[in-house]
Parts: structure tokens; sequence; C-alpha cells
């Protein structure tokens, strides 16, 4: 918990319209009043984000919903994904209020609303009754962090108030969710899944491998690079190991603990050291919980190349590939 001064430091901070590093369940946040069109371009200029790609709005409850968005046609939808799944990992699109300034939205008519479960993140909204934009706290096109350190080591001499609330509990950003098309659509893949939806609205979601339109970069999240990392990063799945290279010093993620690792390591022909694994038993939750951490830290290391090994695309495995896929995109030419 934040203690009585740095929580009134916090919040003394967003009041004026400055920027605070928060952490959430999914990834740390970089947050500043919503409702401040100033405060929000601190937030782009901080990222280094372009003003084409919109914020995320962080609220305290549903009721605070009809106050930044309107929701009378998907009353039924919005009042279902939210009693199923509010306070947590999911963000919801709706039509935006005026009274959220257009820098939030990129200009787009709509606005992503979400209601974090952190008990921090919680106790500020609480206090301030004010809503919070927060994208991730990286500079735009890196890895989200996970921890505060993470935070610190990128954008620690652009933001001085960072509140440390642990490592985050899922790891990868939230699902999103377009609840405003006549079938709603997942935007990007997340810890709650299109058929978790799909049952707790009682209609069909479409899934976001149905819909993704070659990736169009126009479209909001749809961006092919993300969350690169600066090393050469080779994607492998669990069929195909990487070929020995003894020409690079070489790190390799494997999503399970290996049975054998000095076996493995012969037949790579690396050191145990340089291998590395997301989860004991391969599941998935573990695995999105370690990835982001583990992908930083490695790409502080000195490495020429990061092999990591991809997931099957089930339940949050899905949100865990797509993040490994983008990561790599940039590399794959090369
Ligand atoms: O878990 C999360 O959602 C984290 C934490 C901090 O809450 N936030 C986060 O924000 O991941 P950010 O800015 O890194 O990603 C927000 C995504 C972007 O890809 C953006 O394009 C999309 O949300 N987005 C925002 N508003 C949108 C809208 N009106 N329509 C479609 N997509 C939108
Ligand atoms: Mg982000």
């Amino acid at each position: 918990m934040v203690t009585n001064h740095t929580l009134q430091d916090v919040i003394d901070r967003l009041q004026k319209g400055g920027v605070v590093v928060l952490p959430t369940e999914t990834v740390y946040g970089l947050a500043a009043n919503a409702l401040s069109e100033d405060a929000v371009r601190s937030i782009f200029s901080i990222k280094e984000r372009p003003l084409n790609d919109p914020l995320i709005v962080h609220v305290l409850d549903a009721t605070w919903i009809d106050r930044y968005a309107v929701c009378d046609e998907y009353y039924d939808r919005v009042k279902k994904v939210t009693s199923h799944f509010w306070p947590g990992p999911l963000t919801i699109i709706l039509p935006k209020r005026d009274v959220i300034p257009g820098i939030v939205s990129a200009g787009h008519s709509t606005i992503a609303l979400r209601c974090p479960e952190h008990p921090i993140f919680r106790e500020i909204l609480q206090s301030l009754q004010l809503p919070l934009a927060a994208p991730s706290a990286n500079p735009f096109g890196y890895i989200s962090p996970t921890t505060a350190d993470q935070v610190r080591s990128t954008l620690g001499d652009k933001v001085d108030l960072i509140v440390d609330g642990g490592n985050c509990r899922v790891g990868l950003e939230s699902t999103i969710v377009d609840i405003t098309s006549h079938i709603p659509k997942i935007l990007r893949p997340g810890a709650v899944t299109a058929a978790e939806i799909a049952r707790a609205i009682n209609e069909p979601v479409m899934d976001y491998e149905q819909h993704v339109v070659a990736l169009d970069p126009s479209c909001p999240g749809q961006l092919k690079q993300h969350y690169c990392t600066n090393t050469k990063l080779i994607l492998f799945t669990h069929a195909t190991l990487p070929q020995p290279n003894n020409n690079a010093h070489c790190a390799y993620i494997f999503n399970q603990k290996p049975i054998n690792i000095e076996e493995l390591a012969n037949t790579l022909s690396t050191t145990i050291g340089s291998i590395f694994w997301l989860s004991e038993d391969g599941n998935h939750k573990a695995i999105a919980h370690n990835l982001f951490k583990t992908l930083q830290t490695l790409d502080n290391a000195n490495y020429d190349i990061i092999y990591c090994e991809r997931t099957l695309r089930n339940d949050i495995g899905t949100a865990i590939d797509d993040r490994l896929l983008r990561a790599a995109a940039k590399f794959n030419n090369q």
C-alpha cells in the first residue's frame, strides 16, 4: 500500500496535471488526469508516443462509465461484461463523451475504458475521483514493464514519481474488446479470452485472429512491431530447437524448465547459464507473468541473440504469442 505521505504526493501531482507511474495488475502505467489535455500531452511526450495512438482511461468502477462514455444501446453488454470482469484485465470500447479531450482517443469517436484491480491504483482513483489515462509505462515500441525497476531503467530520467506495487500479477496488457460492433470483437488479446466474454454476454465474440485485417496500422492497437527488444529476438517452437550457433553469444528462453539442462546445453552447444525458462511446468499464466521481465533482463545482458519459445495459442497463450510475434517482427528479415 502507498503510505499516507506518498499517496498525498501522488494525488497532488495528478491534481496539478503531473504524470506518475502506477502499478496495475497487468503492467505498470504512466498515469495522468484524463480530463486535462495538457496532462495527457505530457504522457505522449514522455513515452515519445505518436499522437495517433489512443490511450486507455482508467475508472474506479462501472458507475463511472456514464460520465465518459455513452452506453445506451450497449447497456446490456456493458452490464454483463463489467459485472463479470471488473475490476480486472479487460478494457472495453464505447462511444466517447465530449468531456474526454480528443487527444486521449487520438481523435476517434470512441473511448477505451478499464477498471484496474491493483489496490494501489484503486486507492488513488478513490481519493482522486478523476479518471486516469494510462498507457504502459515504457518508451513507445519497447517492452511493457511489469516491475518498478523496469520502469526506472527506461523512463527513470523522465518521471520521478514511480509507485512500486511489486510484480504485476498478470504480466501482459489487458484484453481490449470493442463492444460497439455488431459482433463484439477482440482488438488486443489478453488474460480475459473471447470465449469467456462470449459466455458472459451470451453472444458470439469475434476472436482476434478472426478479424485481424492484415494488421492495419491505422486501426488503433494494430502495430505490427511492438514490445521490441534491442537485442535480436528469434522465435522457435516446441517442435524445432534452434541450431547451435557458435559465432554468437545467445540466450535461450523456454516455456518450461527443461528436464535435463546439461543435455540441452550440449545439444545447443551452449552453457547452462544461457538457458532460461518462464515457468516450472508450462503453465501459461506463469509464462505471461514472467515474459516481459525476462525479455528486458536478457535485453540488458549483452547477448547477440535471444531465442524464445512460442506458446500454444489457447487461453492466455494467444496473448503471449501475439506479443512475441510483434516483438520479433523487426528482426524477421535480418
Ligand atoms: O493493461 C493495460 O491495458 C495497460 C495498463 C497500464 O492499464 N495499458 C495499456 O495501454 O496497455 P497502452 O496505451 O499501452 O495500450 C492501449 C491500447 C493501444 O494499442 C491503443 O491503440 C488501444 O489501446 N486503444 C485505445 N483507445 C482505443 C480506441 N478508442 N479504439 C481502439 N483501440 C484503442
Ligand atoms: Mg503499450
